[in-house]
């Protein structure tokens, strides 16, 4: 299971930051696309780059060193890269003029997808590096400024956590409150639609050992919710100390016991693999927020079976019943692709009615997309474009009105809310629900960071607007409680 939607995520490293030894003479531009993998990747990147003397920048004029990191998940991906490619030629002849260098580095997906086709079709490209190979850019880096053409593709995913796990080591920085930690990557699953297989390989965990430490330093440079991230997180099957192999239920309970750690979350987990024991978790562990994204793409069982995606609709629903009594106020979230090979008008509707009976606190929903090498790009019975726009705006009016209808009844609850920054006005920060919503409201700059009970007041389109609940704990409840009556 993929995490996020591309054009939720279209960030670019806006942060300045020093590097570890204080030399910040060269500067690292990073455009991160696509899911919080990539995030979480585009920060490991820069962490890996800062010891070489690199910090980041937000100006892409500025940097020596500039760093796509790409999805493929979706739609004229590479399209999209070469095209920025186009505009990063500019800026570089802009540099030169100036006697100014600047090194092109293509990360992520595509990277891995596209190999040498990239500096081949865009000569100005000095390094393609695969997901799999990040932890060596200082000496990819170094090859390339002697003039080699780099592309490091290789699939060594082991070698690439172990790595990742010594950065626990360097000294603690602060960071922000809310953070990313892979604990999963790759999926074995094959569905049918889906490049993530081919991109990121096969499935490999990370060890508890190397995941709990990890968070521990988190919590103590200022973190106070880690998500836990895989493409196919709820698949984690990690080795612990003992050489036992725990699943992702038993990992949050670990993490729970972490001071500071306020809150837990992961994503993105697939049907399958939601166990009794992760179920039991969202029962048993505060720290757990009350949050699900669990995409089931379709609602009729003959495109999920053409999907590969090895449930029925009615596993579907059981599956939910059974989380909503574990939890019941939680916020179903998923993922929906429209158009699948084969989708007829009667396979629509069996989606919309599916959508109906879940109830979705918020999803995500897409045009299916004929992914290069994948089954389902040379199926017979593709949909039309036009078919497929008129079905998707028809299903997203439907969402829409749903995740509406999940906002609205918050207002008047008292919940917990994660002050994470400032907000556009003075004197307001903004926060996460723990239903993951945007919550908006008028506190001092010293809460950044801190847990609040917040009562909300209104409800706006895309975020809830809160007032604080002077002098109440909330650091023991994650979920709502009644506001008291005026
Ligand atoms: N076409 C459209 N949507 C896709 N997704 C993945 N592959 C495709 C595709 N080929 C969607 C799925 C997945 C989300 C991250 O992206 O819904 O869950
Ligand atoms: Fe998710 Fe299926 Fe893609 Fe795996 S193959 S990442 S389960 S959509």
């Amino acid at each position: 299971m993929t995490s996020r939607p591309e054009a939720e995520l279209d960030t670019s490293a806006a942060a300045e930051t020093k590097t570890a030894s204080g030399d910040n003479t060269r500067k690292v531009f990073v455009r991160t696309y696509g899911c919080q993998m990539n995030v979480y990747d585009s920060e490991r990147m820069t962490d890996v780059l800062a010891p070489q003397g690199y910090s980041t920048t937000a100006d892409m004029e500025e940097a020596d060193l500039v760093i796509l990191n790409t999805c493929h998940i979706r739609e004229k991906a590479a399209e999209k890269v070469y095209s920025e490619l186009g505009r990063i030629r500019k800026v570089k002849e802009e540099r030169a003029k100036a006697g100014k260098d600047m090194m092109v580095g293509v990360a992520g997906c595509v990277a891995q997808a596209e190999g040498e086709e990239i500096s081949r079709r865009a000569p100005i490209v000095d390094m393609v590096v695969g997901p799999q190979s990040y932890h060596q850019l200082p000496s990819l880096l170094d090859k390339a400024r002697q003039g080699q053409k780099v592309v490091e593709t290789e699939f060594d995913i082991d070698a690439k956590f172990d790595h990742l796990s010594a950065r626990a080591e360097k000294p603690i920085m602060k960071r922000p409150p809310a953070a990313f930690l892979t604990v999963q990557e790759g999926c074995d699953k094959f569905c049918t639609f889906c490049v993530v297989p081919y991109t990121r390989g096969a499935e490999v965990s990370r060890s508890v050992e190397q995941i709990v430490t990890e968070a521990q330093r988190m919590a103590a440079s200022g973190v106070r919710e880690v998500t836990l991230l895989g493409q196919n997180v709820n698949a984690y099957h990690g080795e612990a100390a003992d050489g036992s192999t725990w699943g992702l239920g038993k990992l949050l309970r670990r993490l729970s016991e972490i001071d500071g750690l306020d809150r837990l979350r992961y994503t993105t987990s697939h049907p399958r693999d939601m166990d009794d024991d992760l179920i039991e978790a969202h029962r048993e562990l505060k720290s757990l927020m009350p949050y699900l994204h669990l995409p089931v793409q379709s609602g009729s069982d003959k495109i999920l079976k053409a999907m590969n995606r090895k449930h029925t609709r009615d596993e579907y629903f059981r599956l939910i019943d059974r989380i909503r009594v574990a939890a019941p106020d939680i916020a179903l979230s998923g993922d929906f692709i429209i158009g699948f090979p084969g989708e007829t008008d009667q396979d629509f509707e069996d989606t919309m009615d599916l959508i109906r009976r879940v109830e979705y606190g918020s999803a995500f929903s897409f045009k299916y997309s004929q992914r290069p090498g994948t089954p389902g790009a040379t199926m017979e019975d593709q949909v039309p474009e036009d078919v497929k726009s008129v079905r998707l705006q028809e299903l997203q009016a439907l969402l829409s009105e749903q995740q509406k209808a999940f906002n609205a009844s918050r207002k008047g609850m008292t919940c917990d809310v994660l002050l994470e920054k400032k907000g556009r006005n003075p004197g307001q920060l903004v926060g996460k629900s723990p239903w993951l919503q945007p919550v908006q409201l008028d506190a001092p700059e010293s809460m950044i960071g801190s847990v609040q009970a917040v009562e909300i007041v209104e409800i706006g389109s895309n975020s809830l607007f809160g007032r604080l609940i002077a002098g109440q704990d909330a650091a023991d409840g994650s979920g709502a409680i009644p506001a008291p009556a005026a």
